[in-house]
């Protein structure tokens, strides 16, 4: 078995995450190579949910009996632990949503219906780059055509960097939102964050981050990063599906409007007006996701239990042998940085001019699931004149053993289609 630097003991974790059992396609074990899109769930987590439901199932800040008192303890510990995990100064700049793409939506609007200082509008411009999620473009085009404001963005370079030559261009006196990944879905880039946030310090712009490819992977600490609001989601990050988060600094939350009205997220209601609770309930309307809270509380504990650390260095130990290991493949083209210094888990690669559903499919016939497409990252397909990519990506139970599979794999697609 190959040992690397740094590595997990990834025999010990597996057992957590029963699905990594599945045999799939006449008795081959599943190599599953598609975290990126989403991680599998430790029996940690599928018990918490279980427990849960089995146990303490009720509304949450609603009820005086037993059930609501609990579930509403743990609706609020979850919000704690995501408060410590992201080292967030307090616990009420954690908002829960259903997902990243929520988070960045909820960020788009309260602007686009805030007061000045913070109000979007004709004067004004946006920030994005060329390497966004879909999920962190299209609420930006949304709010540019509501309001007129001018959407900018950041370009790449050949090597599937951002292009900050003309950062004193693209930000300006005018910038209102700067929104950018920190760990691209698509190309695996770790974006220089420090520079760019410098830059829009100077000229007084609010700073956005999606980290939905980062907080599963290293630790995240929003005080550090000194952004003004951070988006990711749970499952992606051991979590179940349906809660995603915003963290956002105090004064800001105080200030800016809320975007979906509702139950909970007011104070008092009359047939004229309404007054609203304090963040975070102001921006959480309705029954929120309680048991999926829970559940990203329970992920938490567990990516705790291992080490953000050592995730990340088992992460990257992978990521290098991985690189190298694909640069063996002939025909194969990495989109994306091709050294693992500063990029993430996820790898995007063309063989040849073979399509990459066509890739992908005779990888799942072995056995092996990857994603193919454009990743919802469009703009960077069209960047580097390819329809899609097929891209591999790994987690904290990822081992050697799998990119072996995957390597062993791509010779037969280049054997399959001749
Ligand atoms: N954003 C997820 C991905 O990159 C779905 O696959």
């Amino acid at each position: 078995m190959t040992q690397l630097p740094g590595l997990l003991d990834t025999e010990a974790i597996r057992k957590d995450f029963p699905i990594l059992d599945r045999v799939v396609h006449d008795g081959r074990k599943l190599v599953y190579l598609d975290n990126a899109a989403t991680s599998q769930k430790p029996r940690q987590v599928l018990d918490a949910l279980s427990e849960y439901y089995e146990r303490y199932n009720a509304n949450v800040h609603r009820g005086v009996h037993v059930l609501a008192e609990e579930a509403t303890a743990l609706y609020e510990g979850a919000r704690d632990k995501v408060a410590e995990f992201v080292n967030a100064p307090s616990r009420d700049e954690v908002i829960f949503t259903k997902n990243a793409s929520e988070s960045l939506n909820l960020v788009a609007n309260m602007l686009g219906w805030a007061d000045e200082p913070y109000r979007v509008d004709q004067d004004t411009e946006i920030v994005i780059t060329e390497m966004e999620h879909h999920s962190n473009i299209v609420p930006w085009q949304l709010l540019a055509q509501r309001t007129g404001a001018k959407l900018k963005w950041f370009g790449l370079t050949d090597d599937g960097r951002l292009d900050l030559s003309n950062i004193d261009e693209i930000i300006t006196e005018k910038t209102k939102i700067v929104s950018f990944v920190l760990v691209s879905n698509i190309l695996g880039t770790v974006n220089p964050v420090e520079t760019i946030i410098r830059r829009a310090q100077e000229v007084g712009a609010l700073v956005c981050i999606d980290a939905s490819q980062a907080a599963p992977h290293m630790p995240l600490d929003v005080q550090a990063l000194q952004a003004d609001f951070v988006a990711f989601t749970g499952h992606k990050m051991c979590g179940p599906t349906g809660i995603g988060v915003l963290w956002g600094r105090q004064e800001l939350l105080e200030d800016l409007p809320p975007f979906l009205g509702g139950g909970e997220m007011i104070e008092t209601v009359s047939m004229h007006s309404s007054t609203y609770a304090p963040a975070p309930h102001k921006f959480e309307a309705g029954t929120p996701p309680i048991a999926q809270a829970v559940g990203l509380g329970a992920a938490i504990d567990y990516l705790n239990s291992i080490g953000m650390d050592k995730i990340l260095a088992h992460e990257h130990a992978l990521t290098e042998y991985a690189v190298r290991r694909l640069a063996e493949v002939p025909d194969l083209r990495i989109i994306g940085p091709t050294t693992a210094e500063d990029r993430g888990a996820a790898i995007s690669f063309t063989l040849g001019d073979i399509h990459p559903h066509d890739v992908g499919q005779v990888l799942d016939e072995q056995g092996i699931a990857v994603r193919v497409g454009h990743h919802c990252a469009r703009p960077v397909c069209l960047r580097y004149g390819i329809p899609a990519t097929t891209r591999a990506s790994f987690y904290l139970y990822s081992s050697p053993a799998e990119i072996d599979a995957l390597v062993d794999g791509l010779e037969h697609v280049r054997n399959f289609f001749g």
